[in-house]
C-alpha cells in the first residue's frame, strides 16, 4: 500500500476559511490542495486524483450540493465532507443524502476536523482494499464459468482481462452457442463496473418499434399507448454495462441514434425534450458477419468502427477439439449433481464420437446433446446409442471422409491426426500396424498422436 500522504482539496470561495483548513491539515501530515471555487475544484479533481474533499456549503458561483452533483459523475469514489453553518442541519441532511460521506458545523474545533477527516480517509482505504482484494478473487479465478483448456480460448479469455478494465465499447463476434454471452458477463464482472448493472437486449429478438423504446424509453404521452413514461435500458445500465445481443439485427434507422447515443453519453427519452447524461459501457455482440453487412450498406460503417475498436472472436468449438471431452465432463457432472445422481462415465467409444461430430451449434447443443445423452443412460456408464443420431451419423452423413474434413473447415494437423486414429483404430490399436501403413516409424506416430491433447479421448489398449 502507498505510503505517500493523503491528498485533501478544500473548496472554499472565502480565502480565510481555506486557509485554515488548509493549515490545520497540513500540519498533521496532508497533502492540501486549495480552490476557490466549484469550478477551479473539479479541476482539481480530475489534474490530482485526491483521496478527500472538503467543502463549504455556500459558494457564490457553484454551490456544496451542485459540486457534489457534479462529482458524483465525475469522481464517484471520492469521499466528500460538507461545512455547514452552525445551526443548518437541514442542509447537512441534504448534503449527506447526496452522499457526503460527513458533515463538520462552523466554528468548528481543530481536532474535530482532523478527526472527521481521519475517519473518511479511513472508510475510503477500507473501501479500495475490499475492491482490491474482489479484483483479485475474480482475477484468480479468471472466468469462472468459463471451461477451456485451448489456447485459442485462453487467448481469448486473456484479451477479455486486458479490456475489462478500458471504456471503449467491445465487439464479441462468433458462431451462435460459442460463448459470447458468457464472455460479455466475464467482461462486466472482470471490470470496475461490476458493482452495477449489467443488462442485456437481444435486439434479434424484438421488433423495430420496441428496441428503440427499450433502448431509450420513454415519456408519459410520447406515442397512444405510452400511458407512463418508462426508464430505457441506456438509463437502466448506468454505471454498469449495456450487452447489445445480436447487434447485427440493430434496425439501420436506429444505428444513428444509437452511435449518437454511444458518442455524447447522453440518452434522450422518446418525446422527451432533454437529454439525461449516462455513464454506460457498451458490449456488443454477434454472429453475423458486420463488416460484410457494412459492405452491403446494411450496417452503418460509423458504429462498426465505434464497435469494433476491441473485437473478440470466439473460436468455434470445431476449432478447439480439447475443450470437448472437458465440456462433456462439466456438464454431465453439473446435470447428474442436478439430478441428484452420480455422474456416468463416458465410453471411450461415445466420446470418439462427440468428438469427431462438428458442433455446428458450438457449446449450446453439446450441452443440450449431454443433458440428452444423461436422461437416456441406462447404467453407469455413457453409450454411444445415448448420443444424438446425428453426432452418431456424422460419419455417415453421405460425405466422404475428406468432404466432410471440407465442410468441417478442418485444419490440417487435425485432418493428419484423425487419419492416424483412424488407421490405428482399423488395425484394433496395434501400433507397429498402423505405422506400417502409415510408412512411419513407431516414435514418428507416438508423437503425432502425443501431438494432439485430445488423445486420452482415443486411447485404446496399449498393448503393442
Ligand atoms: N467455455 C464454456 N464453458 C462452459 N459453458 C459454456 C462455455 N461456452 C458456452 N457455454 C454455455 O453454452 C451456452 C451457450 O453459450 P452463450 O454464451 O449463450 O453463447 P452465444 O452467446 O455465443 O450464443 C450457455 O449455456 C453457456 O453457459
Ligand atoms: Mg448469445
Amino acid at each position: 500500500m502507498s505510503v505517500r500522504p493523503a491528498t485533501v482539496v478544500v473548496v472554499d470561495d472565502e480565502r480565510e476559511m481555506v486557509e485554515v483548513l488548509r493549515d490545520v491539515l497540513q500540519s498533521a501530515g496532508y497533502h492540501v490542495i486549495s480552490a476557490g471555487s466549484g469550478a477551479e475544484a473539479l479541476e482539481c479533481v480530475q489534474r490530482e486524483e485526491p483521496d478527500l474533499l472538503i467543502s463549504d456549503l455556500r459558494m457564490a458561483e457553484m454551490g456544496g450540493h451542485q459540486l457534489q452533483m457534479e462529482l458524483k459523475r465525475l469522481a464517484p469514489s471520492l469521499p466528500v465532507i460538507i461545512i455547514t453553518a452552525f445551526g443548518s442541519i437541514q442542509s447537512a441532511v441534504e448534503s449527506m443524502k447526496l452522499g457526503a460521506v460527513d458533515y463538520i458545523t462552523k466554528p468548528f474545533a481543530n481536532d474535530e476536523l482532523l478527526f472527521v477527516v481521519g475517519r473518511a480517509l479511513e472508510n475510503r482505504q477500507l473501501r479500495q482494499e475490499v475492491k482490491r482484494l474482489r479484483t483479485e478473487l475474480a482475477r484468480s479465478y479468471g472466468l469462472p464459468n468459463i471451461i477451456t483448456a485451448s489456447p485459442k480460448m485462453l487467448a481469448v479469455i486473456e484479451m477479455v482481462e486486458q479490456v475489462a478494465d478500458c471504456a471503449a465499447s467491445v465487439l464479441i463476434t462468433g458462431e451462435s452457442g460459442t460463448g459470447k454471452d458468457l464472455l460479455a458477463h466475464g467482461l462486466h464482472f472482470l471490470s470496475s463496473r461490476r458493482d452495477g448493472p449489467f443488462v442485456p437486449i437481444n435486439c434479434a429478438a424484438l421488433p423495430e418499434n420496441l428496441i428503440e423504446s427499450e433502448l431509450f424509453g420513454y415519456v408519459k404521452g410520447a406515442f397512444t399507448d405510452a400511458r407512463q413514461s418508462k426508464t430505457g435500458l441506456f438509463a437502466a445500465a448506468n454505471g454498469g454495462t449495456l450487452f447489445l445481443d445480436e447487434i447485427g439485427d440493430m434496425p439501420l434507422a436506429l444505428q444513428a441514434k444509437l452511435l449518437r447515443t454511444i458518442e455524447d453519453k447522453r440518452v434522450r427519452p422518446l418525446g422527451a425534450t432533454e437529454e439525461t447524461p449516462v455513464n454506460v459501457r457498451v458490449v456488443a455482440a454477434t454472429n453475423s458477419d458486420l463488416e460484410k453487412a457494412v459492405g452491403e450498406g446494411k450496417f452503418r460503417s460509423d458504429l462498426y468502427y465505434r464497435l469494433a475498436t476491441m473485437t473478440i472472436a470466439v473460436p468455434p468449438v470445431r476449432e478447439r477439439p480439447e475443450d470437448i471431452p472437458l465440456l462433456v465432463k462439466h456438464f454431465l457432472s453439473r446435470a447428474s449433481a442436478e439430478a441428484g445422481k452420480p455422474a456416468p462415465e463416458v465410453e471411450p467409444e461415445a466420446m470418439t464420437y462427440l468428438m469427431r461430430y462438428g458442433w455446428p451449434g458450438n457449446v449450446r447443443e453439446l450441452q443440450s446433446a449431454v443433458h440428452r445423452a444423461l436422461i437416456l443412460c441406462r447404467g453407469s456408464k455413457l453409450q454411444l446409442k445415448d448420443l444424438p443420431p446425428r453426432v452418431v451419423d456424422g460419419r455417415t452423413s453421405g460425405l466422404n471422409g475428406l468432404e466432410e474434413a471440407v465442410a468441417r473447415r478442418m485444419s490440417l494437423e487435425r485432418l493428419e491426426t484423425e487419419y492416424v486414429r483412424a488407421v490405428l483404430e482399423s488395425v484394433n490399436g496395434n501400433k507397429t500396424e498402423a505405422a506400417a501403413i502409415l510408412r512411419i516409424d513407431r516414435k514418428t506416430l507416438y508423437r503425432k498422436l502425443e501431438g494432439s491433447q485430445t488423445n486420452a479421448a482415443f486411447a485404446s489398449d496399449d498393448t503393442n
